[in-house]
């Protein structure tokens, strides 16, 4: 039943006319239980909040299927003016973006040149952004894109996924880069052909390239709400006397604050990834499949006044 209900949720997902009607009708049906608000001016102020208690930030300016010019340039004028008001109010956050918002989907030209825009102001405001991981179709394309403007650009870093048989590949190809990484399980529906499809052996390479970019010395952003592969990183912290600079942990807006509360109060950096903006119903049904169960708190937002 809960499979039956995690492939309904990515269904929905990719659905480009609930999309748009959920864009046009507004930031209804529980979309502030993961979405820090519609615009950049609500995102700081919720950074701002979330910095004062002792935790880092990336923001991420929501957008799925964009298929056009001119919402690209659009994303990516929002990208810029987003990583002006992180310098100009002084708040502790990186950028996270989606090369299909910045139109992937459109030109390979394109992209280059609306990332190199938004790499020119990070680093103009020194803060770094990070390329999100999409589904199997991008991820080729997403890694060569990475490579390319990692010549030119240090503030610049990527995610890979630990269901995907060719991450653990990834890791080796991307260790002349330095890059700096977030590893997450994956959320996007795959097939067996290129993705494992048991949770179990997903959790086994997720340890396995956890520790393989850690024994590389690469910066590791280890993304994940899964207490046990917290607890692993712990015990690898010991086994390869990592110093806490050299990884942090990472969750997402609105997910196991406990979790985020307690890791940071060890000592542990604790960055917490807040999307915002108009376009969040491909990532709210994202964060549904993950757990089915979060449905009853989106039916309270639809019914909240
Ligand atoms: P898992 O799914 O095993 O969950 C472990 C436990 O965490 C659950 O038992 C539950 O307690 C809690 N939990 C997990 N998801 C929850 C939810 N939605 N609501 C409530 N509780 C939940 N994916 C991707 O494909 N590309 C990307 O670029 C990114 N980027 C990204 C950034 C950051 C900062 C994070 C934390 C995650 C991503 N992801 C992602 C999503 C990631 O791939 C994965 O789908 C989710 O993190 C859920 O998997 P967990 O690792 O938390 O483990």
């Amino acid at each position: 039943m809960e499979q039956l209900m995690r492939n309904f949720f990515l269904f929905l997902s990719k659905n480009k006319t609930l999309t748009k009607l959920a864009k046009k009708y507004g930031f209804k049906f529980g979309a502030s239980r993961f979405v820090a608000g519609v615009d950049i001016d609500h995102a700081a102020k919720k950074i701002r909040e979330i910095n004062d208690n002792g935790y880092v930030v990336t923001i991420d300016h929501l957008g799925e299927f964009i298929d056009n010019e001119k919402e690209a340039r659009e994303n990516a004028e929002e990208c810029i003016h987003a990583i002006v008001v992180i310098d100009e109010q002084n708040l502790d956050s990186q950028v996270s973006l989606k090369l299909t918002s910045m139109g992937l989907d459109v030109s390979e030209e394109l992209v280059m040149e609306n990332m190199r825009s938004i790499l020119d102001a990070g680093k103009k405001h020194n803060v770094t952004v990070t390329i999100d991981m999409e589904d199997y179709v991008n991820h080729r394309r997403t890694l060569d894109i990475f490579m390319e403007l990692k010549k030119d650009y240090e503030n610049l870093g990527t995610v890979l996924q630990a269901y995907l048989y060719e991450t653990e590949d990834d890791i080796t190809e991307l260790n002349e880069y330095d890059p700096y990484l977030r590893l997450v399980k994956g959320a996007y529906k795959e097939s067996p052909e290129v993705a494992y499809p048991v949770k179990k052996d997903v959790d086994e390479n997720y340890k396995k390239i956890i520790k393989k970019n850690l024994e590389n010395g690469n910066y590791t952003a280890i993304a994940t709400h899964d207490e046990a592969i917290i607890e692993y990183v712990k015990q690898l912290e010991n086994e390869l006397s990592l110093s806490r600079d050299q990884f942090e942990f990472q969750m997402l807006f609105g997910i196991r604050k406990d979790l985020q509360e307690r890791l940071m109060k060890e000592g542990y950096k604790m960055r917490v990834y807040v999307p915002y903006g108009d376009d969040w119903f491909a990532y709210n049904m994202r964060r549904l499949a993950e757990r089915p169960a979060n449905v009853m708190f989106v039916l309270k937002g639809v019914f909240k006044k």
